[in-house]
């Protein structure tokens, strides 16, 4: 498939797990990805420019938009991937683990969309966020990661109809379980009682970071053309 053909995209997250996947199925459909990230070890591909940035600093969204626009000569796809995560019984959440997971997942997410709006609508584009299943169904001890994503869906959700009449699509795509070093790196405290989750498990096993790429590509093509204001949940049935 050439769905991307010329296309000019801008993601955020693109050095492991969803993110990585993405950038790659992206560029093996014809895009040009401008892939930013903290971590260095942005795939290598020759039509993936790599950019180390940190999501969650206003100056450095700014340069990587700009430099995003000028490497590709605008942008039509921005697709806000990169985030972090935390699991913690709500009296050991810290206020600094509680800012920053808002500052990465939710904050980053609105720079992104705010300094890029420009060119989305110039090229009549779309806006591909990532909030997760813990944005609408309970998930204990994420609360600081939960409020986080229930903040990209909301924002997502009024920014797509703020956007419509430009002409700009604004899709929220929320994964269940993938497997990615993000999902890895969940480890609940001893005395935590995790039996809820229990009853929360795919029915088709944890998903791989390509099924999220797939659907995150649906949406951000032709193919999804009359998506907006919606949101995807790609979870394998884990929160029917
Ligand atoms: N894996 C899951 O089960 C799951 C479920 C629901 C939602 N998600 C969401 O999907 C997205 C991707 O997660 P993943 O599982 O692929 O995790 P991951 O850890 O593999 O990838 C996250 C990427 O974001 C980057 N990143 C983190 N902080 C950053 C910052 N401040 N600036 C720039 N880049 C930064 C990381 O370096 C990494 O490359 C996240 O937003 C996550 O919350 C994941």
């Amino acid at each position: 498939m050439e769905r991307f053909a010329g296309k000019k995209v801008l993601l955020t997250g693109a050095a492991t797990g969803i993110g990585r996947a993405t950038a790659l199925r992206l560029a093996g459909e014809g895009a040009r990805v401008f892939a930013v990230d903290l971590n260095p070890e942005i795939p290598s591909h020759p039509d993936i420019t790599p950019h180390v940035a940190d999501v969650a600093d206003e100056e450095q969204v700014k340069t990587a938009v700009a430099q995003a626009a000028k490497e590709l000569g605008g942008i039509d796809t921005l697709i806000n991937v990169a985030g972090i995560h935390k699991t913690t019984p709500l009296a050991t959440l810290s206020l600094a683990d509680f800012r920053r997971l808002l500052d990465v997942n939710l904050l980053g997410t609105f720079l992104f969309c705010r300094e890029a709006m420009p060119y989305l609508v110039e090229s009549k584009g779309v806006v591909v966020n990532t909030a997760s299943t813990s944005a609408t169904h309970a998930h204990p001890y994420m609360t600081g990661y939960a409020a986080s994503k229930g903040g990209v869906l909301a924002f997502s959700l009024s920014l797509a109809a703020e956007v419509a009449p430009r002409g700009v699509r604004v899709v929220t795509v929320s994964p269940g379980g993938v497997v990615t070093p993000l999902m890895s790196s969940v480890t609940f405290p001893e005395d935590v009682d995790a039996s809820f989750y229990g009853r929360i498990m795919p029915q088709v096993g944890f998903g791989e970071p390509e099924a999220i790429a797939g659907t995150i590509a649906y949406a951000a093509s032709a193919d999804g053309a009359y998506l907006t204001g919606v949101e995807l949940r790609v979870d394998g049935g884990s929160h029917v």
